[in-house]
């Protein structure tokens, strides 16, 4: 994420970030019992809305908290945030935690939720970058987008302490997806990515992915990936809301495929841009 924006917004209110304040017994600083979205902004514009209130409604459901709002209710408030911020490019961070309550494990009813949103303005992109592999440290629950998140800090620094962009990981010999993002390969010509099940999160930027190629008839394989395939792949791509495509053109300091942005890359990017630039369209609506 690129620099914070100033204003922010707490339960309702909006404040300048750095006096806004909560419990020190929120469970979400407690136990890291809170889950979060991340959404990009567009020129003011919320890209994949829908789509994220909808994960962040199965993630809510899985921590067993209760905390619905309209699609109209959110849209009001993230609109009204990122006006406050001077609209443009930014990506918005939320987050909804248990609440405070007295220290126990048990999820309690006493809590009241605490939900939490700010922007920043979107770190420098590139389309292309390096990683590295690990194995992957994190729990069978990575289908949530839960805000405990040290494996994925530790992963992240890894990357960042080699001087890579991301760290790509393997549960045993299969590909999961990186630290902050989902993963796709090409081999023998044919786009594959690992299956969204509960090892990894659901990116809503893998999906509309997804969505745009099967859209323009471009196969895209929904499958596992071992090491020995992925040691092949003539491409790696990583997807995410911050940084959107990107092409990994050097993985574990060797080249991937002739080490230069593939031409399968350079095509499904395009595809997925038409997509994108609809949806922004659409969103646009709701402004007027
Ligand atoms: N991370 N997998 C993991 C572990 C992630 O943290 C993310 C995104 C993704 C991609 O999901 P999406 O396309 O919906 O952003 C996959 C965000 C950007 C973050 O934590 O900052």
């Amino acid at each position: 994420m690129g620099g914070i924006l100033d204003i922010c917004f707490l339960n309702g209110e909006y404040s300048d970030i750095n006096s806004a304040k909560i419990s020190v017994l929120d469970r979400g600083f407690i136990f890291g019992d809170a889950v979060y979205e991340v959404i990009p902004i567009y020129d003011g514009i919320v890209f994949g809305l829908e789509m994220h209130l909808q994960r962040l409604n199965r993630s809510l459901a899985a921590i067993r908290l209760e905390y619905t709002q309209s699609t109209d209710w959110w849209r009001e408030r993230i609109y009204s945030l990122i006006q406050h911020n001077g609209g443009g490019a930014q990506v918005l961070y939320l987050q909804i935690s248990r609440g405070a309550a007295p220290r126990a494990h048990e999820i309690t009813e006493k809590a009241s939720p605490t939900l939490f949103m700010f922007v920043t303005r979107p770190s420098e992109s590139s389309s292309n970058g390096a990683a590295i592999t690990a194995e992957d440290i994190r729990w069978d629950r990575c289908d949530i987008k839960s805000t405990s998140l040290l494996a994925n800090v530790l992963l992240k620094t890894h990357a960042q302490d080699s001087g890579v962009m991301e760290t790509l990981l393997f549960r045993g010999d299969l590909l999961t997806e990186g630290a902050a993002s989902n993963v796709f390969v090409v081999i023998d010509n044919k786009i594959c990515t690992p299956l969204a099940n509960d090892y990894i999160l659901a990116g809503v930027t893998r999906g509309l992915l997804i969505e745009a190629l099967t859209a323009n008839k471009t196969e895209i394989l929904e499958r596992d990936v071992s090491r020995a395939q992925f040691n092949e792949a003539s491409e790696i791509w990583i997807t995410s809301s911050s940084r959107d495509l990107v092409s990994i053109t050097i993985c574990d300091g060797k080249d991937v495929g002739n080490g230069e942005v593939g031409e399968v890359f350079k095509q499904a990017k395009s595809q997925y841009d038409e997509l994108k630039k609809n949806l922004l369209e659409q969103e646009k609506a709701f402004l007027l």
